[in-house]
């Protein structure tokens, strides 16, 4: 017994010294293999099958019906199937930029007691690899690694539960099997002997898997007992090249034949050959190859005792998807052809790059961080689309460029502990949400430094301290922090519009103009002032929220359900009967609610719609965003692929239609373009300044100005424009957020936006309703209006600026002024245009003038006396576009 025991003790303790024997970089998975059993080492190969364990986060494990058990060997005996969700991947720690030979091995046998054989999709990261169909099969595949980890993903297609029984991963060097393009999906692999054997490692030192092939009654066997030769050959075992077939019948050819499936499958091969008889003096053996009857190679004598793989690498087809190769003797050979190994692949072009490696890493990092258990959260993140994780939102250019992640949403996540610093990692999100979680700590300041990150929503959770400054200052961020009762500010940081700062700055310019005396005596009060302050803001605490919470809070009082259906959609538009317009988004149709209420419906198209979450996001904040010059979210659809906006109707059209005389056949007085800037314009301040934080509208146009049934100015398309694929990314270059003509150069050119390029585009539009001109006309002397516009003050033609159809009835004072608050709404430096508030003031001004006047009284006499200052420096470039 005791002996007994040792030698237990012994087994184990080879069997542990096995374990580690796996040559470097070589993987092998046994799929649903138990931990608690030991590894599986198989005998021939010698190799070490581990479990899954920890490289697939979800499936079950399961074993082959006993009756098949006596027909596989062990490591094929379990498997792991995937019962729950679309696509289960399995990420392996690989090498980047290694050229791997990938297997995958599936065995059926009945395991789920159901005799339904396979029907699933294998994909390897981002790009399908193969169907698996058949109840045995072995998938392989030659692969050079893109990134540190390898996503091998089993995709339920609805035909039948994936699984899986082994997967192999074995490197190759560079040189090895050197495809033109792609990857090389394995076809087939044969040596021509009647051995039955197959031949892998050791022999085969990169574990191909050669098996036998042999047509008894046709080919006769050719061996040698001889050392062959095998260099420059990828190291084909000896084996395989120590035996070869030649026809019997003298005057055949020697003829291989498969099926390729699909048929019309491009596939290239490797043809090995070696003389392995040592031929008499008037003996030769010289064939040609042919593939369906034509000669592709030849005429050729096979060297005695050396391998010459002959690798075919032009993309072959053949008709039908029947295949027949035959070597063919020549008229001065005197032996048959001989063969002795054959393989062949396809040529699988992976065109879908993978996403950005870092932003993988960083959402890896977050899901690590916030241990997160999401059944979609596997294989690649934002590719294929259909298999974008959950609560993510992704750019994608083009196939060839990898995808960034721009929006995460991980609200109602259950999320606890602090804000993590993983998020960090992900540097090009654009959009994030954290709402309604258990989230505690501080708001770290570190999101202010996500240079794409332009909303934030933490409302909902239990944060304390207070919101970083650098956060309350980043320029057109959204931060939402409402609901977080432990949340508090710190010393003026908070307070975007109250008494506090204004006070406090006075109180800080004041001494630099006073003496030296009165500044020890005003530093003392500054001190006072704020010790005394920060008491009350430690009062405040209990008592009601600071109130840049209030602010925050109000407007993002909970909205009322205007989720819509896609079939309410349907109906409200009466199936889209009526086209509005055409936007950048998608078409906009007109609808009515409820059966009165009249709304424009913008159904958002497939191909620009792609950030879904930002969708979202967006939607949300704009049903929260309320002003009388901004027009309304009715409310939304999101079903599936149909998204659309509904907004109110605007029965008067946009601002562009009335310029250019299409929409009626009456002239906008001055009086009323004057009316409608105006109203504009505070539907400009009041994104600038009543939201907090401030947004910025990025596309303001006269086409985006919309006018209701009274005439009044409305602003449309707010917001969109920030988190839609148009948004100009910092770092590309080629898209340009905004529209030509009336984009701002400064933001152009150093793509640090500000509430200045509003009013920038605002100038221009200021300067269409004085003109009435095309912002861009190239057969003018200056093609772009400003440029023009400066041109003509400097010449001093200042009538030829004017619309001539106002007939010069306006009172030229107000329109002077508008010039000149426009022309500065257009200084090339953003710091020295005038805010939005300013200029609503001087256009009230304007107003004044003009209503001052009365009846239709002209004073062109007065234009003399303006003086207008020209801060429109010609030296701008026009804009590129
Ligand atoms: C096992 O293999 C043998 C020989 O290849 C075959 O006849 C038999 O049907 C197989 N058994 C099962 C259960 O597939
Ligand atoms: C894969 O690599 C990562 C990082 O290097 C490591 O944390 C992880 O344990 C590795 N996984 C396996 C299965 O080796
Ligand atoms: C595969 O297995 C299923 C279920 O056991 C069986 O119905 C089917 O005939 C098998 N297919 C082949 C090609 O053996
Ligand atoms: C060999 O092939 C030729 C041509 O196909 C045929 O005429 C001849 O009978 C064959 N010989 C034998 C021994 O089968
Ligand atoms: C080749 O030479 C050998 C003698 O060396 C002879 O027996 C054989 O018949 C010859 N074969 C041919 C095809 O001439
Ligand atoms: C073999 O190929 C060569 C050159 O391609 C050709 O001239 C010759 O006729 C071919 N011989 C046979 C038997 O096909
Ligand atoms: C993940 O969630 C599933 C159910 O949704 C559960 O069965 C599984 O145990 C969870 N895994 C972890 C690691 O928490
Ligand atoms: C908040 O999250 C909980 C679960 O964590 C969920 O039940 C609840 O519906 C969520 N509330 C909102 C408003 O999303
Ligand atoms: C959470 O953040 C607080 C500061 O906000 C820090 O003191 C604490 O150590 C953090 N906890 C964890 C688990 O990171
Ligand atoms: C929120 O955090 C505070 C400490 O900052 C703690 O006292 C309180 O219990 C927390 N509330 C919840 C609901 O977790």
């Amino acid at each position: 017994m005791e002996r007994y025991c040792v030698l237990i003790a012994t087994f184990m303790l080879i069997l542990h010294l096995v374990q580690a024997q796996n040559p470097t970089g070589l993987i092998n998975v046994g799929c649903g293999l138990s931990t608690r059993e030991p590894p599986y080492r198989a005998p021939g190969t010698g190799f070490t099958y581990t479990s899954d364990t920890g490289l697939v986060n979800s499936g079950e494990t399961g074993k082959i019906a006993r009756e098949f058990e006596a027909n596989y060997s062990r490591p094929f005996l379990t498997l792991r199937y995937f019962p729950e969700g679309v696509r289960n991947c399995y990420s392996l720690n690989v090498s980047r930029g290694t050229k791997y030979l990938i297997k995958a091995k599936f065995v059926y046998g009945n395991y789920n007691d159901q005799n339904i054989g396979p029907d699933f999709d294998l994909y390897l990261g981002p790009n399908l690899w193969t169907t698996v169909t058949k109840n045995d099969s072995i998938q392989e595949i030659i692969h050079v690694t893109r990134s540190d980890s390898l996503q091998v993903c089993l995709v339920n297609t609805g035909n039948s539960i994936p699984f899986i029984n082994v997967l192999e991963l074995r490197p190759l060097p560079k040189s090895a099997y050197v495809a033109q393009s792609g990857s090389l999906k394995f076809l087939f692999r044969r040596y021509l002997s009647n051995s039955g054997r197959t031949i892998r490692y050791p022999d085969d030192i990169y574990d191909r898997e050669w098996h036998a092939l042999f047509l008894e009654n046709t080919w006769a066997q050719v061996t040698t007992t001889l050392n062959v030769d095998v260099t420059n050959s990828d190291e084909v075992p000896q084996d395989v090249l120590a035996a070869g077939a030649t026809p019997l019948n003298d005057t055949e050819t020697l003829k291989i034949n498969w099926d390729l499936e699909p048929p019309t499958s491009k596939f290239h091969f490797n043809m090995y050959f070696a003389e392995l008889q040592t031929l008499k003096a008037n003996e030769t053996r010289e064939f040609n190859v042919t593939l369906n009857g034509k000669i592709i190679y030849g005429p050729y004598s096979p060297v005695l005792l050396k391998t010459d793989p002959v690798l075919k690498r032009e993309p072959f087809e053949c008709a039908d998807g029947a295949c027949l190769l035959e070597l063919v003797k020549t008229s001065k050979s005197t032996l048959p052809p001989l063969l002795n190994a054959i393989e062949a692949f396809t040529v699988m072009d992976f065109p879908q790059m993978e996403t950005f490696e870092d932003d993988v890493i960083g959402i890896k990092k977050v899901q690590d961080a916030y241990v997160l258990n999401r059944t979609n959260w596997q294989g690649d993140p934002c590719v294929p689309k259909q298999f974008l994780w959950d609560g993510l939102g992704c750019k994608y250019s083009d196939i060839s460029t990898p995808p960034l992640i721009t929006s995460l949403d991980l609200s109602s996540s259950g999320l606890s502990g602090n804000i993590s610093q993983a998020l960090q990692n992900l540097m090009h999100l654009e959009v994030l949400v954290l709402s309604n979680n258990s989230l505690t700590g501080e708001i770290p300041a570190f999101l202010a430094d996500m240079k794409s990150l332009m909303v934030i929503v933490l409302s909902d959770n239990n944060l304390s301290g207070s919101v970083p400054r650098s956060l309350i200052e980043k320029k057109g961020l959204m931060l939402h922090v409402n609901n977080n009762p432990h949340l508090s500010c710190t010393t003026g940081s908070c307070v975007n519009e109250g008494e506090n700062v204004p006070r406090k700055k006075k109180s800080i310019i004041v001494p630099v103009v006073a003496s030296i005396a009165t500044i020890a005596v005003l530093i003392g009060a500054l001190v006072l002032f704020l010790v005394l302050r920060k008491k009350k803001k430690a009062s405040k605490v209990k008592g009601p929220q600071p109130s840049y919470m209030q602010a925050s809070d109000a407007r993002l009082s909970q909205p009322k359900n205007r989720r819509f259906t896609y079939s309410e959609v349907i109906t409200m538009t009466n199936n889209f009967q009526r086209v509005l317009g055409k936007g950048g988004f998608g078409i906009v149709y007109h609808g009515f609610v409820n059966g009165t209420e009249q709304v424009a419906v913008k159904l958002l198209s497939h191909s620009s719609s792609q950030g879904y979450k930002e969708f979202k996001a967006e939607v949300e904040l704009l049903l929260r965003v309320h002003h009388k010059n901004l027009v309304s979210l009715v409310g939304y659809c999101d079903e599936g692929d149909n998204l659309a906006l509904i907004y109110e109707y605007m029965s008067n059209g946009d601002l562009k239609e009335h310029m250019s005389g299409k929409r009626n056949h009456f002239i906008l007085n001055w009086g009323t373009r004057l009316k409608i800037v105006i109203e504009s314009a505070q539907g400009l301040e009041y994104l600038h300044n009543g939201c907090k934080p401030p947004m910025v509208h990025r596309d303001v146009k006269p086409t985006n100005i919309l006018l209701n049934e009274h005439f009044e100015a409305i602003l449309a398309d707010f917001g969109l424009s920030r988190s839609f694929p148009i948004d100009g990314d910092t770092h590309v270059s080629t898209v340009v957020a905004g529209t030509p003509g009336y984009l701002d150069p400064e933001y152009y050119r150093t793509n640090w936006l500000t509430e200045k390029s509003d009013v920038y585009s605002f100038g221009i539009v200021l300067l269409e309703m004085i003109t009435n001109r095309p912002v861009i006309d190239q057969s003018r002397e200056k093609p772009h209006i400003a440029e023009w516009v400066g041109l003509m003050l400097t010449k001093g033609d200042i009538k030829s600026i004017m619309d001539p159809s106002l007939n010069g009835d306006y009172h030229s004072g107000s329109v002077w002024k508008a010039v000149e608050l426009a022309m500065s709404c257009l200084h090339p430096s953003s710091a020295r245009r005038p805010t939005m508030s300013h200029v609503v003031i001087a256009l009230n001004e304007c107003l004044a003038a003009e209503n001052s006047r009365g009846g239709a009284s002209r004073d062109m006499d007065s234009k003399s006396s303006i003086d207008v200052s020209l801060t429109y420096g010609t030296e701008v470039t026009p804009m590129a576009r």
